[in-house]
């Protein structure tokens, strides 16, 4: 195991009603004049809004409101958010809604202090050194932004989708109701639970050995995904397995099962050129990208995904060939994305196999550049994985 420094200081307030109390923790974390951030709308027709406007009320904290964030959300509206603020000398920012307003919020809190464009933390230019506090009120177990110290924000010009990083941007809270994702469309319920899969997968596969430990906290969080999501799909008010599928997107995501180990990474940033380009859900272009990344690399450590098969989908274990094993495991995976409702190849998400350049390109490796914590990938290599998604099928 690797030496690691975790700190994940988020105050996760669960359960059923709990979004009565946000104007409480807004206060207990120095919010003085807050910006409401939602999406939308879905949190206008569930009537959240109107909670989270009473909860502050009830504590006298003024606020000004700032909808419409998209999925996939797009700098523009960051840029809106930010000028918002600074007007109104807003000091906190509440997110109402999914890993798209969480995100959008964290990248407004980055962009207040700073003098430049905000945009400058998402190209790699500057580092974020300081940051407005954000809470959240969670709406859907997915991204995992709720408990992470990331944001994820496209570019409206070109359509760029990059990732920014820091503690700064660590919610302070998060309200987590397992009730509010009872609304979900099914397909966005999937999308989510194939998201909280791939940020586990992301970290189970890795050179680093010994990591007992958070190898099992892994296939736990697996199981627990494989177990659930049929459940809330086939019964969307199933509070239990709705609870269990909102902590596990959160402990998927903020850093505990990954500790101490090098993690990979790539098929985020090779699902991120797709949603980026076409606007899907992120979670739906995981399930297109996961599994071909994993066929793509599974000859690296055979042994690394036959316990994963054996472990999590009960394949029966070949010692004798541990890449049949290995193979099973990523046929059990795939089948399970299409059981649940999810795109399995380009056709069936609306990519183009004619785009594979492209995606190629805005993935930015160029001629010489590789990339990945488990296995190294070049240009040629993406390219591969994209080609290995295009003709998936089961
Ligand atoms: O906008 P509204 O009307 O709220 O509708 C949303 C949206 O259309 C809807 N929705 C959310 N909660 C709902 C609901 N509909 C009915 N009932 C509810 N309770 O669901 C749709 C998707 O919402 P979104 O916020 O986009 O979903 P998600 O949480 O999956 O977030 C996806 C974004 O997070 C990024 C992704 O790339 C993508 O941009 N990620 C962020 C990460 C992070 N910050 O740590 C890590 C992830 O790997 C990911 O990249
Ligand atoms: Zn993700």
């Amino acid at each position: 195991m690797n030496s690691f420094n975790f700190l994940s200081p988020t105050e996760f307030v669960f359960g059923k009603e709990r979004e009565k109390e946000c104007g409480k923790y807004v206060r207990k974390y120095g919010g003085s004049k807050v910006l409401i951030h939602y999406g939308s709308g879905s949190v206008i027709r569930s009537g959240l809004l109107d909670r989270v406007k009473q909860s502050l009320d009830a504590e006298d904290i003024p606020f000004v409101l700032l909808g419409g964030v998209m999925p996939n959300p797009r700098d523009v509206l960051v840029y809106e958010g930010i000028a918002l603020c600074k007007k109104e000398k807003v000091d906190f920012i509440l997110a109402v809604g999914g890993g798209s307003v969480i995100d959008s919020a964290k990248a407004i809190a980055m962009g207040i202090p700073y003098d430049g464009d905000f945009w400058d933390f998402y190209s790699g230019k500057a580092q974020i050194r300081s940051a407005v506090s954000v809470g959240t009120v969670l709406t859907i177990a997915a991204a995992g932004s709720e408990g992470s110290g990331d944001s994820v924000i496209t570019k409206e010009e070109g359509m760029l989708k990059r990732g920014a990083g820091s503690e700064f941007i660590r919610p302070k809270f998060s309200v987590m109701n397992p009730e509010l994702t009872c609304t979900l469309p099914a397909y966005q319920t999937a999308c989510g639970a194939t998201d909280i899969m791939a940020h586990v997968f992301e970290r189970y596969f890795t050179n680093t050995t010994e990591v007992e430990i958070t190898d099992r906290l892994c296939e736990a969080v697996l199981i627990t995904m494989v177990k659930e999501t049929p459940r809330v799909i086939a019964d969307p008010n199933n509070y239990d397995a709705r609870a269990n599928i909102m902590w596990a997107g959160t402990v998927a995501h903020n850093g505990i099962v990954g500790v101490g180990r090098e993690q990979d990474w790539n098929s985020h940033g090779i699902e991120h050129e797709l949603s980026g380009l076409y606007d899907c859900a992120h979670g739906a272009g995981l399930a297109v990208i996961m599994p071909a990344w994993m066929e793509f690399v599974m000859h690296h450590n055979p042994m690394r995904f036959a316990q994963m098969a054996n472990r999590v989908f009960g394949v029966p274990m070949n010692f004798e060939n541990p890449e049949e094993t290995a193979a099973k495991g990523i046929y059990a995976f795939r089948s399970f994305l299409r059981a649940i409702g999810m795109p399995i190849n380009f056709e069936e998400l609306g990519a183009r196999e004619e785009d594979i350049p492209v995606l190629v390109e805005k993935f930015g490796l160029g001629e010489d550049g590789r990339t990945g914590g488990f296995v190294k990938l070049s240009s040629a290599d993406v390219a591969s994985i994209y080609k290995l998604a295009v003709k998936a099928k089961l």
